[in-house]
Formats: structure tokens, sequence, C-alpha cells
């Protein structure tokens, strides 16, 4: 099996075994010999990894003598059993996992500076400072949402990067629908909402000459398990469980997105920016029709959304009747 690839702080590749292993034997008793066989560590290393598991959360039951199982398979997203899943897929070769780090927009940013290939997936069980957009914080409680950044390598011009963004909500929203039912609105240019409340957020980064991309990071944050949220976020937050009663498993949704994203690129990249713009004005129920108030930073206006412009930016007339092309700003529904 591929291994994981070692940065400080992410996962032991040993412990990421360990965990795949009994995850895909879940609830059957495995012996000392054989983990230590098969993961390539000795008996009493072993031990002192189920300590660091359960430290961890994941309920391992069982004993030295007897051999290890679990109670219930966790939702740890297990780069192992990702790589697995994606076998031979674009984001299935390198995956970092980390239980905890600052941002994976930040960890991804630095292993693109460091050349590694496009498809590189890094993921968080819990963030300390996840980044949202305009220098927002974004809340990544562990264990509960999705928290995760790819890095792509497209041959684009810096000024078509942000449809990448768009691309990865309209995969975002068709993975989550698949998976759970629930139909999200798609908001111009990066927000997935469930009942007018924020489900999830892209946040795009990159690195470019003048003409040329040199690689983007694509961040994506899904609220998925949380049963609550701090007070300041309560009133504008959801999550997918709170508004379907049901938990999911993100590993599932994670290997439905990436999967998804993996295929809409490849159009992108096959098809030109109208590949994009078709898909995200047709899932996008905000990208005509509805009347909005766009703050851009230096100003502030209302108007109605009229589609996206070729190259992807939201089109809003203004009650005079003229046209503004927005190009970056905050757009918020006006009822
Ligand atoms: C937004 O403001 O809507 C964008 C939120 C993007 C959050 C994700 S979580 C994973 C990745 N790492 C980060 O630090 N941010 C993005």
């Amino acid at each position: 099996m591929p291994q994981s690839p070692s940065l400080p702080g992410t996962t032991d590749r040993r412990l990421a075994a360990l965990l795949a292993l009994l995850t895909e034997n879940a609830t059957i008793v495995i012996s000392g010999a054989r983990i230590a066989r098969e993961v390539g560590m000795s008996r009493s290393t072993v031990w002192r990894w189920v300590q660091e598991l359960r430290k961890l959360g994941v309920q391992v039951k069982g004993e030295r003598r007897t051999g290890y199982f679990l109670e219930k398979v966790p939702d740890v997203l297990t780069p192992d059993l990702l790589r697995k899943r994606l076998k031979g897929n674009l984001f299935g070769k390198r995956v970092f996992h980390f239980f905890k780090t600052d941002s994976t927009n930040r960890v991804c940013m630095e292993l693109g500076y460091a050349g590694e290939p496009e498809g590189t997936v890094v993921m968080a069980e819990a963030q300390t400072a996840g980044r949202g957009r305009s220098g927002r914080s974004w809340h990544s409680e562990r264990g509960t949402g999705l928290y995760f950044t790819v890095l792509l390598r497209p041959r684009l011009a810096p000024a078509q990067a942000p449809l990448l963004t768009m691309l990865a909500g309209v995969s975002a929203h068709m993975a989550i629908a698949a998976h759970t039912g629930l139909v999200p609105e798609l908001k111009w240019p990066n927000d997935l909402l469930l009942n007018g409340k924020k489900l999830g957020g892209i946040l795009t980064e990159m690195h470019a000459e003048p003409n040329q991309v040199r690689f983007v990071i694509v961040g994506i944050g899904i609220n998925v398990n949380q049963e609550k949220f701090p007070l300041e976020l309560s009133s504008i937050a959801t999550s997918i469980r709170k508004e379907s009663g049901r938990e999911s498993y993100r590993l599932e949704l994670l290997v439905r997105l990436l999967a998804q994203f993996e295929s809409d690129y490849n159009r992108f990249l096959r098809e030109g920016p109208a590949f994009v713009i078709d898909r995200f004005e047709s899932v996008s129920s905000f990208a005509r029709g509805r009347r909005v108030r766009v703050d851009t930073g230096v100003e502030t206006f209302t108007g109605t959304t009229s589609g996206l412009s070729p190259e992807g930016l939201l089109l809003v007339a203004r009650e005079n009747g003229s046209v503004v092309t927005v190009i970056a700003g905050d757009v918020a529904e006006v009822r």
C-alpha cells in the first residue's frame, strides 16, 4: 500500500495504517501479532499506538493479550482509506492528514512552493486558524466538518483562477446533494447555503507569474456533523446534520466530492470557461433574478442578479438600469 507522505505534524504513517487496518476489520478482533506484521512495527509499539488512538477519541477495545478491535467505525478521515477509494484518481496519490493543524490552505501553499505534484490533498480533523474569505476565520471543530485543500497546477491565466472556486462550488453542491438528498444553494462566488445559512465555503489562493498560474490551492470547508455552533455563528451557520437530523460519514462525502471535482476539473480544462459558467448558472438559483445587496469593499449597492459574464464575474442590474460587473465582494440576498 502506498504510504502517507511525511511532513512535520502529519499523522504518523504507522498510526494511519493501524487505523485503516482496524477500520477495514471493524468489530473483528485482530491479534497484536497480525497488526505488528501488517503495519510493520513491534507488538509493544502496537500497544503504544492503540493508546494514542484512544487519546484521539477512537474507541479501540481489547488488550495486548487478546488483540484489538473497533467497536464502531470511527469517523476519522483515514488517509490510507481515502487513497484506496480514489485509487488511480488525481486526488488519490498524495494525501497528507493532520489530526490538528493551523490551516490546510497554509500547509498546501507551502507544499505547492516545495514542488508537490498536482492532485495533492491536505486534510485535517481540526484547524486552529482556519481561513475564510476576506480575512475572516473558519470555525473548524474537531472531527465534525470537512476541512481540506487540494493542489492544482493548471495551465491557466491568473484571471481564470477564480473559475476554480466556482467549479469547486458546483462539485461540492452535486456531491452534497447526492450524498444527503439535501439540495444546497450555491451563491456566487463561493458560498454553499442551506435554508439561508452557511453550510460551506471555498477559499482559493494561488502563486502565479503575470501570465501563467504556477499553482492554485482550493480549500474547502463543509459543516457536516456539527450539532451546534458558537453563539456568534449560530444564526448564520448550519450543518448537514442540523438540517437532515442525520449523521454523515465524512470520508464517504469527501470521496464523492473529490471524484466529482476531478471529473469537473478535467471537463473545464478540455472545454474551457463556458463549462464552468453553464454549470454554475444551472445549479445556482442566485445567479439570476435575485434581489441582492453587494458590498465590494469600495461601495455598497442593491440590484438584481443577471447571470455571469464569460469570465465568471457576477452581473448585477442596478435600479437605474446600469449593469455592474462584480469582480469581488460580498453578495447578500435582500428580502
Ligand atoms: C469562506 O469564507 O467561505 C471560505 C472558507 C474556506 C474554509 C476552508 S476549511 C479548509 C481550508 N483551509 C482553510 O484554512 N480554509 C479552507
